[in-house]
């Protein structure tokens, strides 16, 4: 990777995990004490955060300009869905979440088939970032507007290595074991960042200022999902 695309990369990390170490609910000393209902809370609501990505990359795949960008996302959406090459039967990762989930007596489809885990900031999170696809091609156009997207795609995927050790953390103080934590955990080791690594760098190259717009995006979007998230909990969760 090209060092300037790695310094950026860097120093973007380093921003996003300190003002991520600021919000409560990566305090695992505060979420230990959490009662049943408020973790039952967090596996609602985290869900609304989480699942809908999935989609998206579908829906990339139909707006992506090439075999890359094409195979990238299919390859992503396949781990996703847990589709194996050979044969294997492996779970998806809504699958794993539910298990995560009914470890603390949480059914997450019950959940929402009953409406009960959409907040408005959890709607502006998932809207906001189909908006701001959309946007993005109708306002730059196809090509760069395809830069930003995929830059905005990759911050999220370099984002699974960071939140879920923090994630990880919080289900430990919870008090979740053994196969509970088997979602947390795969997201800690995942590599969606990799599959459009090259394509990133080769972004960077000609056109860093859509990585800086789409990384940015991505770090705003997330920290104040979370954060919101993190009050909902605090102020009003016990
Ligand atoms: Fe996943
Ligand atoms: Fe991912």
């Amino acid at each position: 990777m090209n060092a300037d695309l790695e310094s950026f990369i860097r120093g973007w990390r380093e921003a996003y995990v300190k003002q991520q170490q600021a919000i409560l609910l990566f305090n695992p000393e505060l979420t230990a004490k959490f009662t049943i209902a408020q973790q039952q809370t967090f596996f609602v609501i985290f869900d609304e955060l989480r699942r809908h990505f999935t989609g998206l990359l579908g829906y990339l795949a139909g707006l992506a300009p090439d075999q890359q960008y094409k195979r990238a996302l299919l390859q992503n959406w396949k781990e996703e869905n847990g589709v194996s090459d050979d044969g294997r039967e492996l779970f998806s990762h809504d699958d794993l979440y539910r298990r995560a989930a009914s470890s603390v007596g949480v059914d997450v489809l019950v959940e929402s088939h009953a409406g009960r885990t959409r907040r408005s900031y959890t709607d502006a999170f998932n809207d906001g970032f189909v908006r701001f696809i959309v946007e993005q091609i109708v306002i730059s156009g196809r090509k760069i507007g395809w830069n930003r997207i995929w830059s905005a795609v990759e911050a999220y995927e370099l984002l699974d290595n960071v939140d879920y050790p923090a994630f990880l953390r919080l289900a430990h103080s919870f008090g979740l074991k053994g196969e509970a934590l088997t979602f947390f955990e795969i997201h800690c080791l995942v590599e969606h960042f990799e599959l459009g690594a090259e394509s990133l760098d080769e972004i960077w190259a000609v056109d860093s200022d859509s990585v800086r717009i789409g990384f940015a995006f991505i770090k705003k979007l997330q920290l104040t999902a979370f954060r919101a998230l993190s009050d909902e909990l605090f102020v009003r969760g016990k």
